[in-house]
C-alpha cells in the first residue's frame, strides 16, 4: 500500500503551516502536497498553549488559534488544506524513513514516497525521568509542548483551584506557565538550579525585576537546586516534591519544563547532524539534496554571527519554514537566508521582545525603577549584537531590530550607550 507526492512535510506545527501557506502562494496543484503529523489537529500557533490557552475566562480554543493566525495571516483550518488540494494526514505517526529510497513508513503501515521531503518535526519536552527523577506519569505532572498536554494541564489547574503547584525550570515554559497559575488563583513555587529565572537570555538586573514582580504577585522562588524525588498518595498522585536542597514542597499540580532536545531520530545515520538539530544550508537543505529541515529540528547558518544556530522560537520556525519553500519552488531567484533570531515573551502584563545574539558586555538602559520601559544592549567586539525591550511600541521594537541587523560600531562607552538608551539604535 503506497502514495506518492512531490512534496511531504513531516510534522505538522508551526513551522508546517507557514509552508504551507508559502507552497499555495507560489502555485501547488491538487495533489501534490502531503503533511503528514502525529498530532489530531491541522497545524496551529504553539505559543497560544502557555499563554491565551490557560486563562480562566474565555480560553482560547481551536479552531482560533490555527496558523496562520500569529503572523497576522491566513487561519487554515482543515477546510482550507481541503479546498487548496493539500492531503493532511493527521493523527499519524512516521515510524522510519528511508532518504535514499524517498520514503516514510506510517504507523499504520502505509509507504509515503516524496520527491521532495521537508522535516518539521519540532522538538519534544524533556522528561523528569533524563534527571534520574521517576513519576512523569502522575495525573498532576504536566508538561507542555502539544495540545494534548494543554488539555491535560487546563484540567488539572480547574481542579486545583486555591491549591499548591510546583513549577520545575525557570525558563520559558516555567515562567509564562507560573504567571498563567497565577491568573487561575493557584499558590506557586518555582524551582530552578540557575541563580536567576531565564538564564539563557536575561541578565541578573533584568531578572530581579521580573522576579520582583512575580514575589509581589505572590509567587516564591527556590533556586540553586533541583528535584530529587516525589511523594505519591495511594492513587499515585503526587502529593509533595523533595529537593536536593532538603525541602518538601506540597503540591496538587507540578508543572515541568525543563528544556527540549529536537526530533531528529528518524534521520540520524541518514542526515548530518550538528548542534543537536538536522544541519543545513542556507537554503534549508540537509545533506541530502532532497530533504529540506526548517523550525526547532534544523540547525541553520545564521549569517549574521557567522555560525550554526538551531533556534527553538516561532519566528524562526514561520521564516525558515517560508524560506524552505521558496528554495524548493524557485531555487534560482531564492539567495541566502539571512535571518536576525527574534525571541518574545508575554507575562501577565509585561510584553518584551530581543533581536540578535545575547552575548558580549551588556549595557542596560531605560527605567528599571518604574519596570514599564526598559532595555539592554549587548556589544560584542566593538559591535551591537543583541537588543532587548520590555514595554516597546511597535516602532521601537522596529528600530531595535533594524539597528541590531546591521550590527553597528558601537564608539561611544557604556555609560554613554546607557544615557542614549533607545536613542542609540534610533540613530544606527
Ligand atoms: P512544532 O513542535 O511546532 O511541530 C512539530 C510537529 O511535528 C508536531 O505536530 C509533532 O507532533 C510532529 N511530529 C514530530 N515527530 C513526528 C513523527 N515522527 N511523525 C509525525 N509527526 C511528528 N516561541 C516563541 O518565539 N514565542 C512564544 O511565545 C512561544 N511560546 C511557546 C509556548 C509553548 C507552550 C511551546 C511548547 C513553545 C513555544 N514557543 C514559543 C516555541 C515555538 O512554539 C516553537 O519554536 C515552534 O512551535 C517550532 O515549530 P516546529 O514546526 O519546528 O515544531
Ligand atoms: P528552556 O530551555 O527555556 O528552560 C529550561 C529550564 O529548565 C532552565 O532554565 C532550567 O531552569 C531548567 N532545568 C534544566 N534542568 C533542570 C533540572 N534537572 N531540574 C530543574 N530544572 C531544570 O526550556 P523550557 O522552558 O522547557 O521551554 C521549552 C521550549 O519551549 C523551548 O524551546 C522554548 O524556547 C520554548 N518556549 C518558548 C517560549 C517563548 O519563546 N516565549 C515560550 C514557551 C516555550
Amino acid at each position: 500500500m503506497g502514495r506518492a507526492f512531490v512534496y511531504v512535510i513531516l510534522g505538522g506545527g508551526v513551522a508546517a503551516g507557514y509552508a504551507a501557506l508559502e507552497f499555495t502562494r507560489r502555485g501547488v496543484s491538487d495533489g501534490e502536497l502531503c503533511i503528514i503529523s502525529e498530532e489530531p489537529v491541522a497545524p496551529y500557533e504553539r505559543p497560544a498553549l502557555s499563554k491565551g490557552f490557560l486563562l480562566p475566562e474565555a480560553p482560547a480554543r481551536l479552531p482560533s488559534f490555527h496558523t496562520c493566525v500569529g503572523a497576522n495571516d491566513e487561519k487554515l483550518t482543515p477546510k482550507w488544506y481541503k479546498d487548496h488540494g493539500i492531503e493532511l494526514v493527521l493523527g499519524t505517526l512516521v515510524k522510519s524513513v528511508d532518504v535514499r529510497r524517498k520514503t516514510l513508513l506510517s504507523s499504520t503501515g502505509e509507504t509515503i514516497s516524496y520527491k521532495f521531503l521537508i522535516i518539521a518535526t519540532g522538538a519534544r519536552a524533556l522528561k523528569l525521568e533524563e534527571f534520574g527523577v521517576e513519576g512523569s506519569d502522575a495525573e498532576n505532572v504536566c508538561y507542555l509542548r502539544d495540545l494534548a498536554d494543554a488539555n491535560r494541564l487546563a484540567t488539572v489547574i480547574q481542579s486545583s483551584s486555591n491549591g499548591n503547584a510546583v513549577v520545575i525550570g525557570g525558563g520559558y515554559i516555567g515562567m509564562e506557565c507560573a504567571a498563567s497559575l497565577v491568573i487561575n488563583k493557584i499558590n506557586v513555587t518555582m524551582v530552578f538550579p540557575e541563580a536567576h529565572c531565564m538564564a539563557r537570555l536575561f541578565t541578573p538586573k533584568i531578572a530581579s525585576l521580573y522576579e520582583d514582580y512575580y514575589r509581589a504577585k505572590g509567587v516564591k522562588f527556590i533556586k540553586g537546586t533541583v528535584l530529587t524525588s516525589f511523594e505519591f498518595d495511594s492513587n499515585g498522585k503526587v502529593t509533595a516534591v523533595n529537593l536536593k536542597d532538603g525541602n518538601q514542597l506540597p503540591a496538587d499540580l507540578v508543572v515541568v519544563g525543563i528544556g527540549i532536545r529536537p526530533n531528529t531520530s528518524l534521520f540520524e545515520g541518514q542526515l548530518t547532524i550538528e548542534k543537536g538539530g538536522i544541519k543545513v544550508n542556507s537554503k534549508m537543505q540537509s545533506s541530502d539534496s532532497s530533504v529540506y529541515a526548517i523550525g526547532d529540528v534544523a540547525t541553520f547558518p545564521v549569517k549574521l554571527f557567522g555560525e550554526m544556530r538551531r533556534l527553538e522560537h516561532v519566528d524562526s520556525a514561520r521564516k525558515s519554514a517560508r524560506h524552505a519553500v521558496s528554495a524548493i519552488m524557485d531555487p534560482v531567484k531564492t539567495g541566502e537566508f539571512d535571518y536576525l533570531p527574534f525571541f518574545y515573551s508575554r507575562v501577565f502584563a509585561f510584553s518584551w521582545q530581543f533581536y540578535g545574539d545575547p552575548t558580549g558586555d551588556v549595557v542596560h538602559f531605560g527605567d528599571y525603577e518604574d519596570g514599564k520601559s526598559f532595555g539592554a544592549y549587548w556589544v560584542k567586539k566593538g559591535h551591537l549584537v543583541g537588543s532587548f525591550l520590555e514595554g516597546g511600541t511597535k516602532e521601537e521594537y522596529e528600530i531595535i531590530s533594524k539597528a541590531t541587523q546591521l550590527k553597528p560600531a558601537v564608539t561611544i562607552d557604556s555609560e554613554e550607550l546607557e544615557k542614549e538608551g533607545l536613542g542609540f539604535a534610533q540613530t544606527v
